[in-house]
């Protein structure tokens, strides 16, 4: 059997490629080759392991990536991410062959609403409009009428007119803060990602203690007593910019610990503490985002497997909501 039939075979069963590497290979050397052989580009989102971040040719928050996806002159988009992020790309590439290192990178959030159910929840608010944020399947997307990051959901609900009904979908707690910013009651569905949920109030007021001079900053998923004592909530791209520009050298960062790296490496003198979560286990890494490692990103890229292929319809009815947010980002200048 050819190694790519091999490599087929085993997708089916695993959702990733397991086959030996040699070991005296370079891979950060390896990839490079592929890329350049290949025309092909690495989106990686911040919460990828040090070496996939260090390897990326754009690293960002789900809307910088999708920005991304859609300007790159790529042939191969080789997405170091999450599904529904491949999937993004995928549904404003049609053209272009996007790659995911491993299959089975999935997330909580996306997984909290599943379309049939949401479905039923939308016909029962006919007069309202659908927005979802990103983190979502194509199905979801698809019954949506506007899509929305971290980054753009309040420029977004305010774009449109005050007295319109919105169903917020799926993140709750992103959904319950941009009500208390916006002063609107959009209908919440009830999902939330398992990694902002973890966060331990008390053990991060503990080490605020410790650490007075240490400035909160924690992404929109967290819970919202979470986000009350925050001195800034944003996306994990404005996390990373006010890290920066802010005059703290002390910071307690509540969201995905794979944004230490890039706040370390851009701000080397300052000090970023990860938030703790509620009990001992590693629940602050993204057991999804973190599916991916450099192995699979080299032999993904190698046999330009896996791959995300989707059906051509919902791909279209997915597309329409992902259109809209970047024509109001765009508008914004966001
Ligand atoms: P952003 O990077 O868009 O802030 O999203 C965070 C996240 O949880 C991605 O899965
Ligand atoms: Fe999903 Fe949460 Fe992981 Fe992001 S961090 S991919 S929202 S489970």
């Amino acid at each position: 059997m050819t190694d790519i039939n091999n490599a087929i075979q085993q997708l089916s069963k695993t959702g990733f490629l397991n086959i030996d590497i040699d070991p005296t290979l370079d891979l950060f050397e390896e990839i490079e080759k592929l890329k350049k052989e290949k025309n092909a580009i690495i989106l990686a989102h911040y919460y990828q392991e040090p070496d996939i971040q260090d390897i990326a040719d754009f690293i960002g928050d789900s809307l910088g990536l999708a920005q991304a996806a859609v300007k790159t002159q790529a042939d191969i988009i080789v997405f170091a991410g999450v599904h529904f992020m491949a999937e993004t790309a995928k549904i404003l590439n049609p053209a272009k062959k996007v790659l995911l290192p491993d299959l089975n990178a999935g997330c909580s959030l996306s997984d909290s609403a599943p379309p049939a159910l949401f479905k039923v929840f939308k016909e029962r608010h006919p007069d309202h409009l659908v927005i979802s944020y990103i983190n979502c399947s194509a199905g979801i997307k698809a019954l949506s009428d506007i899509i929305c990051t971290s980054s753009n959901a309040q420029k977004i609900v305010e774009s449109l007119p005050a007295t319109q009904p919105i169903i917020f979908a799926p993140d709750r707690n992103l959904g319950a803060y941009i009500n208390k910013q916006t002063g609107i009651n959009m209908v919440l569905w009830n999902g939330a990602c398992m990694v902002h949920e973890i966060f331990s109030l008390e053990k991060i007021t503990k080490l605020k203690i410790r650490h007075p001079q240490a400035k909160i900053i924690a992404h929109p998923e967290c819970e919202s007593s979470l986000l009350a004592i925050a001195d800034f909530i944003g996306s994990t791209t404005a996390l990373l910019k006010f890290s920066e520009k802010d005059p703290a050298q002390e910071f307690i960062v509540v969201t995905e610990t794979g944004i230490l790296h890039q706040m370390q490496k851009n701000s080397p003198t300052k000090t970023f503490i990860p938030a703790p979560p509620d009990n001992n286990c590693a629940c602050n890494d993204c057991p999804h985002m973190k599916l991916n490692t450099l192995e699979k990103l080299y032999l993904c890229m190698k046999y330009e497997l896996p791959e995300i292929i989707m059906d051509e319809t919902l791909r279209i009815q997915a597309k329409k909501p992902i259109d809209k947010m970047l024509e109001i980002s765009a508008r914004y200048g966001l």
